[in-house]
């Protein structure tokens, strides 16, 4: 019986997010934290996918529920580029929050790509569980599946109807520690996109002067995270943070969660993905000064870990999360 195997990225976005589906760029990082899938080929059909933390197995061809039509979409691409996958099982399972804003669906999708094909590129992976992602997320940049697939720290740029999106390595010279915090509140960000569209239709010259202040904003951080100046980096979270407050994608907890960081001593923290929920990062000098942000966060009842990126053997060696899949 054959067996083959998938692992993808969790991810932080630093910067963009929102106005990267309107095709400004953004700069995310792939951690540590991911998702796994297993294929067994199976003597018939149809298909199974289980996901084991979400308590769920479903079939491809039951059009009811959207993660059997992720996984029917994910095979019927897999398919069309003439990849013989024939009837298989799949078990999946992942360490991150859904609705956390960490790119839970997203590394789900990948891991299952790649396990029904592990010979292929990641780039055509991350382009195949785009048909994942647009079953749990509508208007998806493509972001999330780049970075689960390509892990690293990038510059992501979506591309138009006929182009395709690019992706450029973002150098970090030195390790960068990030703390992630989870606000509780799980969100949905189909819902969170759509809202800010309804934004963008109902205010569109204010909605893309925040869009355009983003893209500046993005532009600075690129040269900042490479010249490995923390300092700047961490403003930039505070006003990347304030921008998407305008774009009413804030919460008080996410509010609450950014105060406690800075005084907690964090250059700078922001919310991460869809927002509405979901998990805050804030940017630390080293891990002890991640571990008082932690500290306070616990403190008001907030759960949070501490992850890198970025390091002077990472860049030698090509940061491709496939030489260190969890
Ligand atoms: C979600 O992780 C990031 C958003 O920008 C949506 C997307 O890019 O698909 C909110």
């Amino acid at each position: 019986m054959t067996t083959t195997e998938g692992a993808a990225r969790g991810k932080v976005i630093l910067f963009g997010e929102h106005a990267v589906v309107y095709g400004v760029p953004a700069i995310a990082v792939g951690i540590e934290r991911g998702a796994r899938a297993r294929a067994e080929a199976i003597a018939t059909g149809p298909s199974t996918l289980r996901v084991r933390d979400w308590n769920m197995k479903v079939r491809e061809d039951d059009p009811e529920t959207p993660l059997a039509r992720a996984f029917g979409d994910l095979l019927r691409v897999t398919r069309e580029a003439g990849v013989s996958v024939s009837a298989v099982s799949v078990e999946a399972e992942s360490d991150l929050p859904p609705g956390g804003g960490l790119g839970c669906s997203a590394a789900l999708g990948v891991a299952v790509a790649r396990a029904l094909d592990p010979e292929a590129s990641p780039e055509v992976i991350a382009d195949r569980a785009g048909a994942w992602e647009a079953v749990f997320h509508g208007n998806a940049s493509g972001v999330d599946a780049a970075v689960a697939s390509l892990g690293g720290c990038v510059l992501f740029e979506r591309g138009g109807p006929t182009e395709r999106s690019t992706i450029t390595r973002v150098r970090a010279p030195g390790v960068v520690h990030l703390c992630i915090g989870n606000s509780g509140e799980a969100s949905s960000t189909r819902s969170m996109v759509e809202a800010v569209a309804r934004l963008r239709a109902r205010r569109p010259e204010t909605t893309q002067k925040a869009f355009d202040a983003i893209h500046t904003l993005v532009k600075n951080a690129r040269l900042a995270i490479e010249a490995a100046d923390r300092n700047a980096v961490g403003q930039l979270l505070d006003l990347n943070q304030m921008l998407l407050s305008g774009l009413f994608v804030s919460t008080p907890e996410i509010e609450q969660m950014c105060s406690a960081a800075r005084a907690a001593g964090a250059l700078g923290a922001k919310l991460t993905g869809a927002g509405g929920g979901g998990c805050v990062v804030a940017l630390v000098d080293h891990a002890d000064a991640g571990a008082k942000v932690l500290a306070a966060w616990k403190s008001d009842g907030f759960d949070g870990f501490l992850t890198t990126f970025g390091a002077p053997e990472t860049a030698r060696r090509g940061p491709s999360f496939i030489e260190s899949a969890p």
